[in-house]
């Protein structure tokens, strides 16, 4: 059942309600999260609340409760929705000004936390992606996890509307991410991802994708590339908390590989199936 917890009140989603002087509904002025449950035992924990409290810090609002009241108000609200797979999704703005200022009020932040249950793909459902390249408009800021994600679901709804899935985002000479996912490609053997910049969102996905490959002993270089070698690419893969790792089959109308899920996309992807049922 999904369930929701708004400023220190569970109720169901549909009746959490806030004032329409919230700043995250006037300004965006908000962080937020989401992290998975399988099992139902949360999963990376841990590195969630730390980007949380550090997407907070970078923002200037101040830590709204400690990482340990975090992890268990996170744990009874698993248990509260008594869902086995789930997403939480977490979001702290600037809490209610009484009237439309950019100037910070004194006022407590809002806490908003939903549980949603959430089934991700097996790798018999997952269906490679048609993805077109599209220019990061986005603030120089991408690596805060902020509410405000007018750029992102500009550039994702302009690619659907062309035949698309998604869109992978190119900054002048560097591709960024995907408009909800990090990106990862494989070039001759050898895995590379963006490294971690203000331009693209440290994605705990990513990281742990990282961390099968090389326990794999498969090679990996974080290293920057254009556009050119993207599309030379041998595999392109997109990493989330939704969609874990999902191939790309096709790029700007051209496929990629033989369009199938290659072969070091489906050992890093049963890698992180193993991690995730060891989740501990
Ligand atoms: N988005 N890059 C962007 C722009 C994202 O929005 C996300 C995740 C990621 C991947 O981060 P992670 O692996 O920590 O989920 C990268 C979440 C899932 C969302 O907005 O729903």
């Amino acid at each position: 059942m999904a369930i929701a917890y708004l400023n220190g009140q569970w109720m169901p989603p549909g009746e959490a309600k806030v004032s329409v002087f919230d700043r995250g509904f006037m300004f965006g002025d908000g962080v937020y999260e989401v992290m998975p449950v399988y099992d139902g035992k949360i999963f990376t924990k841990a590195a969630h609340l730390n980007r949380l409290a550090r997407s907070q810090a970078e923002i200037d609002l101040a830590p709204v409760m400690s990482a340990e009241a975090w992890s268990m108000l996170l744990d009874e609200a698993v248990e509260k929705s008594g869902e086995a797979q789930a997403l939480i999704y977490i979001q702290v703005t600037r809490g209610t000004a009484t009237e439309r200022s950019q100037i910070y009020p004194d006022s407590p932040p809002t806490v908003l936390l939903t549980v949603t249950a959430f089934q991700p793909k097996t790798a018999a459902q997952i269906q490679p992606l048609k993805v077109v390249t599209a220019e990061d408009i986005r603030w120089h800021r991408a690596d805060i996890k902020v509410t405000s994600l007018m750029a992102n679901g500009m550039i994702k709804n302009r690619a659907l509307a062309k035949g698309f899935d998604d869109a992978i985002m190119i900054r002048g000479d560097k591709v960024t991410e995907g408009t909800a996912s990090n990106v990862f490609i494989v070039v001759q053997g050898e895995i590379l991802t963006p490294p971690k910049s203000q331009w693209l969102l440290h994605g705990i996905t990513r990281d742990e994708m990282i961390s099968v490959a090389l326990e794999a002993g498969l090679p990996l270089r974080e290293i920057d590339f254009d556009a050119a070698m993207l599309a030379e690419a041998d595999e392109i893969w997109l990493s989330s908390t939704g969609v874990e790792l999902v191939p790309v089959g096709e790029l700007n109308g051209q496929i990629v590989g033989n369009g199938l899920p290659g072969p070091i996309w489906k050992q890093v992807f049963n890698g992180f199936q193993a991690r995730k049922r060891l989740n501990d």
